[in-house]
This record gives C-alpha cells, sequence and structure tokens, in this order.
C-alpha cells in the first residue's frame, strides 16, 4: 500500500508525527488501499458495522470500491494511515462523500477502535476542508439515534436535522462547510421552516412536511455551541428561512437573547414562538402552544408563510 495516495484528487496530504515513532497520513483513498480497509473493516464489533453501514456483518467488496472511489462520481474519499516505526502500515480511518443530487453531500466515516477519541474529530474536519475547497457547502450523513458519538461529532460542528426516520431510528442531518451553521440544503421550492427547539425534536415536524413545508430542525442553544445569531451576527438558516418556529423557552435568558437576535438581524422573517408547558402565552396571533395539534401548527404556518406558502 502506497503512502502517499495515486488519486487524482488535488487534496494535499496531510502527515502528523505521533507518540513512538510513528506517523499519521491523511491522504486521498484510491483502489490500492482495498485490502487495507478490508481488514480495518474487519477489526469492527458488530455495533460498528451497524452504526456504519446499518447490517452487522463486513461490506461487499462493491461497497468499499464505492467508498474508495467515490473521487470518480464528483466525490471524495480520505484514509488516514498509520505508520509505525518498524515500516508496518495500516489504515485507521475513512471518510468519503458522495454527491447528491440537491447540491450538498453524503458522508460516511469510520475509526478503528483503538484510535478513537481523537482521530474523528481531525478526519471529518479534513473533510470538511476538501469539500469547501470544491464549493460543496453541505455535508449530510444519516446516522442511527443511538449511535452517540457520532450524533456528537456531527453537533459539534453545529448540525440541524433534515429528518427522522423509524425502524431503525435513523436522523438525517446537515453541517455546513463554511462556518458553525448549515445553509439550507437543496432549491428553495417550497416554503421553508425554522425550527428551534431543545433535542432536536418537533411535535410538528411530520405535519408540516406533509403539508408542503420544508421543515429543519436546530437544537438551539446550548447545544447548539456556536450559534451566529447568540454571537451578534446572522443565522444563514434563519435569514433564509419563510417562517421560524421559536421553541426555546422565552422564560430563559438563551430564549429571549434568541428572540432579540431574530427582531435585529432576521428582519421580515415571521417568528413564530411556541411555548413550553407551564408558561403563560401572552395570546398573540404568533403563537403555538405545548397542546397545539397538527391541524393549528399546519393553519399557522401557512397564515404565516402567506402568500409563499406551499405551492
Ligand atoms: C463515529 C466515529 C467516527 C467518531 O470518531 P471518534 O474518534 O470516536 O470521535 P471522538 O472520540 O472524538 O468522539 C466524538 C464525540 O463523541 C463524544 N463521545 C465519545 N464517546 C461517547 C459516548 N459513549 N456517548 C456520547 N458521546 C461520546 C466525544 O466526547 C466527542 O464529542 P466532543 O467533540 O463534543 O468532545 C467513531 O466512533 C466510529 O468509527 N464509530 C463506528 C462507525 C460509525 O458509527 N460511523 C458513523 C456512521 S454515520
Amino acid at each position: 500500500m502506497p503512502l502517499t495516495g495515486q488519486s487524482s484528487s488535488e487534496f494535499a496530504p496531510r502527515r502528523l508525527a505521533l507518540p513512538g515513532g510513528r506517523t499519521l497520513t491523511i491522504r486521498p483513498s484510491s483502489r490500492a488501499d482495498t485490502d487495507a480497509l478490508r481488514q480495518m473493516y474487519a477489526s469492527l464489533d458488530d455495533d460498528d458495522l451497524y452504526r456504519r453501514f446499518f447490517q452487522a456483518h463486513l461490506p461487499t467488496a462493491e461497497t468499499i470500491g464505492r467508498i474508495l472511489n467515490a473521487d470518480e462520481r464528483g466525490g471524495m474519499g480520505l484514509v488516514a494511515v498509520l505508520e509505525g516505526l518498524d515500516g508496518t502500515v495500516r489504515i485507521i480511518g475513512e471518510t468519503s462523500y458522495e454527491l447528491l443530487p440537491d447540491g450538498g453531500a453524503e458522508l460516511g466515516i469510520t475509526v478503528a477502535p483503538g484510535s478513537r477519541g481523537w482521530l474523528g474529530p481531525y478526519l471529518l474536519d479534513a473533510l470538511i476542508e476538501a469539500a469547501r475547497a470544491r464549493n460543496i457547502t453541505n455535508l449530510q450523513a444519516d446516522i442511527l439515534v443511538e449511535n452517540r458519538r457520532m450524533l456528537a461529532l456531527m453537533r459539534a460542528r453545529g448540525y440541524a436535522t433534515m429528518n427522522h426516520f423509524e425502524g431503525p431510528s435513523i436522523v438525517r442531518v446537515v453541517i455546513g462547510t463554511l462556518g458553525s451553521t448549515p445553509p439550507w440544503p437543496g432549491t428553495h421550492r417550497a416554503a421553508r421552516v425554522l425550527v428551534e427547539t431543545p433535542g432536536g425534536r418537533w411535535h410538528g415536524e411530520a405535519a408540516a412536511r406533509a403539508a408542503g413545508f420544508d421543515v429543519l430542525i436546530c437544537s438551539g442553544p446550548p447545544t447548539h455551541r456556536h450559534c451566529p445569531a447568540l454571537a451578534g451576527q446572522p443565522c444563514p438558516l434563519a435569514s433564509a428561512a419563510d417562517i421560524v418556529v421559536d421553541a426555546v423557552s422565552p422564560d430563559t435568558s438563551a430564549g429571549r437573547a434568541l428572540l432579540d437576535a431574530h427582531r435585529r438581524f432576521h428582519v421580515g422573517v415571521p417568528v413564530c414562538v411556541e411555548f413550553p408547558p407551564g408558561v403563560t402565552t401572552t395570546g398573540g396571533q404568533s403563537e403555538l402552544g405545548p397542546n397545539s395539534d397538527d391541524t393549528a401548527v399546519v393553519a399557522l404556518l401557512q397564515r404565516l408563510t402567506l402568500p409563499s406558502g406551499p405551492p
């Protein structure tokens, strides 16, 4: 296996000196990595295989081939190669993305068990940088809700939730390559509803989507550690939304600061406040209560997004 890959990608390999005289190289993957990558996958337990491939057995030769030649379809693949003092060379991590029809890309990542705790963030940041250099502004991933490491990795990069799927429970998230908050994926065909809610789950999500709205969910502060609005800057999601549903309790300092930021930075974007149980609403026209049913949610969204409501 060559230490420096033969891929045509312009990603410049990075070398890091590690304790014990070892060297780590991050470089584009190539077909020559097939056996070494298979060996790394063989070191995973069933849970890891399931988290990475949604099936508890080793990936087929075809799947490994697709990961390694993502660049042939406009995507990108990187491997982390560890070289020991004795000259042994092995792959200890891989990450890649495939282009999506919506203009973004879908990523996958694996780190060998013995190298976790530091390599995942380093490898993912290298992929984000490579995507940014190719003008890809968002990277998406389907993640099992039980995969707390992967969710934490994406959360640290400010993810927003695009969708939830059941059986198994999977969440589709998106991160941006240009800053701490992603841009809206895809074109602006449907009215966009940005929901800010702790925990990233919103009871009106399915109904709003069924009514034709494009829904993105941000966990808001403090989960979104680098919330631009709270740092005194416009939020790319709120700026390009047709409506913001703010379910961060207005009784908290973060909730109040968020509402204030919307007023200052996102002028013209209607904000609908959803009050949590126990908080008295003011009876305003743009409010949802904790017991608002799907019909009330959709009616309010439609009223506030007119005339740009769903087709
Ligand atoms: C997901 C994966 C790539 C992450 O790489 P890693 O080197 O383990 O990353 P880290 O150790 O830095 O962990 C990532 C985050 O999870 C946190 N974390 C670690 N163990 C955790 C646990 N048991 N529960 C919750 N969070 C945890 C870390 O603190 C870190 O969060 P931080 O950035 O806020 O500090 C790696 O664990 C892996 O290969 N898993 C199996 C394959 C997989 O799940 N791939 C993703 C498919 S979409």
